[in-house]
């Protein structure tokens, strides 16, 4: 596996890669756990080679965010990319991405407005940006994310049909603990009292996929349903509860049976803010 930082040894190591066999990117910001892994043995799987970047994205977290306190463990995330056989590194540093100078972003439209842009402006712009840099650098032809970050994987398939990308956008499911509540980084900020109230996330979300398998498509109903469950939990604090179209992440009346929805949240438990989400897959 190799391990490169600056552009310049990404193109020549990427060009080494060989031209003519597939290659899957997975982008992180590292402080790897099993949902990232599980996009890389996919991507193994599914291509001639891969890629990950790490890279904590400085153009994605606002000033009142976490930043500066994002977890990294460069030297255990290499350890596990290494046994999972990926053949190339991006580690970059920030001057790597964002060189002195630097002055072009990506601004992605509609769907970057709602929910997490809502209450984190400038974040897909971010998002949007080191992705677009990627995709030029490496010219993967899939790239993996955790369905996890939905609405980041609405803006990124919207960014590629938009700007014509030759990438193919593959969504992983949500890896969870064994008590439901799923994988993110930021889980590490959970204290010991609050690690259990988190369980209100994933427990409310089912509770809608169930009123959505017993017929429920009212989607004010299905939203009741989760802020009920969660209202039930002290601890948690809720930012916002959502059934949207899952393409354009506008908020539903009614669903649709035949195109289903994304129900989806953001809950303070303590100090951590996690964001769940559950497919409403369509029915016929
Ligand atoms: O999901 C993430 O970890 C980041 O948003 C990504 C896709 C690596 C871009 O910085």
């Amino acid at each position: 596996m190799r391990v490169v930082t600056t552009r310049e040894e990404l193109r020549a190591a990427r060009a080494g890669l060989g031209g003519a066999g597939e290659v899957g990117l997975v982008p992180t910001m590292g402080f790897l756990h099993e949902g990232h892994l599980s996009l890389v043995r996919r991507a193994a799987e599914e291509n001639d080679a891969t890629v990950v970047s790490i890279f904590v994205n400085p153009a994605q977290f606002g000033p009142a965010e976490d930043l500066a306190a994002y977890p990294r463990d460069l030297d255990h995330d290499l350890g596990l990319l290494a046994a999972a056989g990926v053949d190339l590194v991006w580690a970059p540093r920030v001057e790597d991405v964002y060189p002195a100078g630097f002055d072009t972003y990506v601004a992605p439209g509609g769907v970057a407005d709602v929910l997490e842009g809502a209450r984190r402006p400038g974040h897909f712009r971010g998002v949007a940006t080191i992705i677009s840099i990627l995709f030029h650098l490496v010219a993967p032809r899939r790239a993996y994310f955790g369905q996890k970050d939905a609405q980041q994987v609405a803006v990124i398939r919207q960014l590629v049909r938009d700007l014509g990308l030759p990438v193919e956008i593959v969504a992983c499911p949500i890896v969870r603990e064994p008590d439901g509540l799923a994988m993110s980084s930021r889980n590490t900020y959970l204290t010991a009292t609050d690690r259990p109230a988190a369980l209100v996330l994933s427990r409310a979300l089912r509770a809608a996929g169930q009123a959505w398998e017993n017929g429920e498509r009212d989607a004010e109903a299905l939203r009741t349903i989760i802020r009920e469950v969660l209202a039930a939990e002290p601890r948690a604090k809720v930012d916002y509860v959502s059934v949207a179209d899952p393409r354009t992440l506008a908020e539903l009346g009614t669903v649709d049976p035949a195109v289903g929805a994304l129900a989806s949240l953001a809950v303070r438990v303590g100090a951590p803010r996690l964001i769940d989400n559950l497919v409403l897959a369509p029915r016929a």
